[in-house]
């Protein structure tokens, strides 16, 4: 299914614009998005709104990917078909990409009829081309396959049976041995080392092209791209005993998504016009697929490459890889919800090198919030939106004759000044090109921002504006603040959208946001057409412990919810739709008795305790959330039952071996222990 087309520009004069058409990777559907997965969505949203605000028609294409031996599992996991917990799953990711504001114009989900269209068109095209060819050249031949693949990570571990681990996962990688339809990789050696050779934009960053590179030089095995033993998946033209393996059903969405296979004409005609792609934005971990399988996927089917692909780091939380099956994941809700959209947004950009490995810490999301944004751009609003409405009656007024030709005043109008300008709009545009994000948010936020502050801290127009005689002197600084502020507001605009829309509106201007050219982008540009409206805060400072607290309950709330929850590998519920489990179900959490041998708080997290509990043959840490209403010293000796064999996760970098069960008490969700009146030995199993 495809949603409905919002912000794309249809026919008319649009049609004259050049066009950039860029994509997300198509996210698993077997679990809830986290912070890591928003964030190549977010990334990808800024660099859209930037191209449209350089007069691009632009397309830009998320979805899930919704087949694969990952999903059928999931899904018997929790006792419900694929087709439900995918129905599911697509539906909270959209839900997340709506509440995050994204404007994504396309998404695609593989278990779509038109998707399904499209990989078998694109796979017919392919056979067709082969079909003239000697059968050693064919790009598609049947074979015998037998080797190891990682479920987790849908990855080929090794082309021989014997036991391997996943280098990506760790896991134990599964056999397969199966007859399989291949792809002749190896057929493409030459062709994209050419390729990387003749431009070298095509793998970005360049440290990633040169790893791409030296691993197509040591040569490439061929790959299978069916699969016999799955039923969930793409059934192979006129062979339905085989679907097609997941990623070349998975990277044919990236066509799929833009009209591709279609019979409808207008989609037909959306494809002619946006196909090839511009850029494909991916984690660093799926880079061979994409700099290596598909190129070669779309050479062979003769279809043109995609412009560019640009792999990205991976966000750490407690320096590992933020990862649902590592339990050591964020989730974008509460933090949406405590500090807002562009609080999440801006940090995640501003925050890391972009194309490097950067960490997410909850502490660093509030200070990062309170610094820029709170105190920054929301304080330089409110001074200046303030002053215009109690000194000018809402009206930003012009530069006076005297001011232009007043030293020291006159300094504002050399050509220094001007050249600053300029270099300050060029520097972040340069920066926004090459998605470096950071010093895009740096830069403006150094020259204007906080410029803007200063200026005012240093003028002090309040003052002046008790004198006589001095308006002049207020109405020109007024101005250039406001300038400042006009200027801020739109080279920030694809970092934080919604409160540069706020400001904007309450600026009165003339033009709408989106529609400022920011390649046309000039400073003194003021057109008011109303007067600005009543100066609303736009980023309220937050108070560090009680923004940590309220995401720290709402994160809790996703992790063990109450309600209908994601379903999958996750720690959502295995039940149907009403929520009731089986007694088998039941019978799969291993609850025990468990003594409390010590307790002690972990510094730097007010809610946690670090225990360490008998549990009759082993003694297990477990970190609980009980700090603030137990006292270590009180705990010891006590008796508790334990969740004994909950996957193990991490938490300010320990390791947590199971839960404490505990009633949830008041509207602040006050935990109490679960504990026995009776003498009872540890490791007694609880039923
Ligand atoms: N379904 C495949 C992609 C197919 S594209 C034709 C897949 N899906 S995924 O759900 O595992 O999503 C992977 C993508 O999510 C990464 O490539 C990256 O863009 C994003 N991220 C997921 N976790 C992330 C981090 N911890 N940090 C940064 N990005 C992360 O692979």
């Amino acid at each position: 299914m495809r949603i409905p087309k919002s912000h794309m520009n249809r026919a008319g004069p649009s049609q004259q614009k050049p066009k950039f058409y860029l994509t997300t990777p198509i996210y698993y559907a077997n679990s809830r998005p986290h912070v890591g997965s928003a964030y190549t969505t977010i990334v990808c949203d800024a660099i859209a709104r930037y191209k449209r605000m350089c007069g691009y028609e632009v397309a830009y294409l998320t979805g899930t990917d919704e087949h694969g031996v990952n999903i059928e599992r999931a899904a018997e996991e929790a006792g419900i078909t694929p087709q439900q917990l995918v129905d599911t799953n697509e539906k909270i990711f959209r839900e997340l990409w709506k509440l995050l504001g994204i404007t994504t114009t396309d998404f695609i989900r593989t278990t779509s009829r038109e998707h399904a269209r499209a990989v078998q068109m694109l796979v017919r095209r392919t056979l067709e081309r082969d079909r003239v060819l000697s059968p050693e050249k064919r790009s598609i031949y049947k074979d015998k396959y037998e080797g190891r693949y990682c479920i987790y990570d849908n990855a080929y571990v090794s082309d021989t049976p014997e036991p391997a681990d996943c280098p990506t996962c760790g896991r134990p990688a599964e056999l397969i041995a199966e007859e399989n339809y291949f792809f002749r990789l190896s057929a493409y050696q030459e062709k994209l080392l050419q390729l990387y050779r003749e431009k070298p934009g095509f793998v970005q960053p360049d440290f990633r092209r040169n790893e791409v590179k030296s691993f197509v030089e040591a040569g490439l095995k061929d790959v299978s791209i069916s699969r016999k033993t799955i039923k969930w998946g793409i059934p192979w033209p006129d062979d339905p005993e085989h679907v097609f393996y997941v990623w070349y059903d998975a990277l044919a969405s990236y066509l799929s998504g833009i009209g591709y296979g279609s019979e409808d004409p207008q989609e037909q005609e959306k494809f002619g016009r946006f196909w090839p792609a511009d850029l494909h934005m991916i984690g660093k971990e799926i880079i061979r697929f994409h700099a290596v399988y598909w190129p070669a996927f779309l050479m062979a089917a003769d279809l043109p490459l995609p412009n560019q692909i640009f792999a990205h780091g991976w966000l750490l939380f407690e320096q590992e890889k933020m990862s649902k099956s590592k339990g050591n994941v964020a989730y974008p809700e509460p933090i949406v919800k405590v500090l807002g959209n562009d609080a999440l947004r801006y940090y995640l950009l501003r925050e890391t090198v972009f194309g490097q490995d950067g960490n997410f810490s909850r502490e660093g999301l509030i200070t990062r919030y309170n610094a820029d944004l709170a105190n920054g751009l929301g304080n330089l609003a409110s001074r200046v939106l303030t002053m215009v409405w109690n000194y000018r009656n809402g009206w930003v007024p012009g530069i006076s004759e005297k001011f232009r030709s007043t030293p020291p005043h006159d300094q504002w109008f050399s050509a220094d000044v001007e050249a600053a300008k300029v270099r300050t709009i060029g520097t972040v545009r340069l920066a926004y090109d090459s998605f470096q994000f950071a010093l895009a948010a740096e830069e403006i936020w150094r020259a204007i921002a906080n410029w803007g502050d200063q200026f005012l801290t240093a003028t002090q127009p309040w003052v002046e504006a008790q004198k006589p005689g001095q308006e002049w002197l207020v109405d020109s600084w007024l101005r250039l603040v406001a300038e400042t502020l006009r200027s801020t507001v739109i080279l920030a605009h694809p970092l934080i959208p919604e409160a540069t829309l706020k400001i904007w509106q309450q600026l009165g201007q003339e033009q709408k946001l989106e529609d400022i050219r920011m390649d046309h982008l000039r400073w003194d540009a003021w057109k008011q057409t109303r007067p600005i409206g009543k100066c609303e805060p736009v980023f309220p400072r937050a108070d560090k412990k009680e923004a940590w607290e309220r995401m720290e309950a709402m994160e809790q709330e996703i992790r063990n919810p109450a309600g209908a929850q994601p379903v999958g590998t996750s720690s959502a519920p295995a039940g149907s739709a009403n929520n009731k489990i089986t007694i088998e179900d039941f019978a799969r959490v291993e609850m025990r008795v468990g003594v409390v041998q010590s307790a002690e708080r972990i510094p730097g997290a007010d809610k946690l305790l670090k225990l360490l509990v008998d549990i009759g043959d082993e003694t297990r840490q477990i970190l609980a959330g009980i700090a603030l209403a137990y006292a270590p010293e009180d705990l010891l000796g006590r008796k508790v039952v334990i969740v004994a064999n909950l996957a193990p996760r991490k938490m300010r970098g320990l390791e947590s071996n199971g839960m404490l069960l505990a009633a949830s008490v008041g509207p602040d969700g006050k935990p109490v222990l679960c504990t026995f009146a009776e003498e009872i030995p540890p490791g007694a199993r609880v039923k």
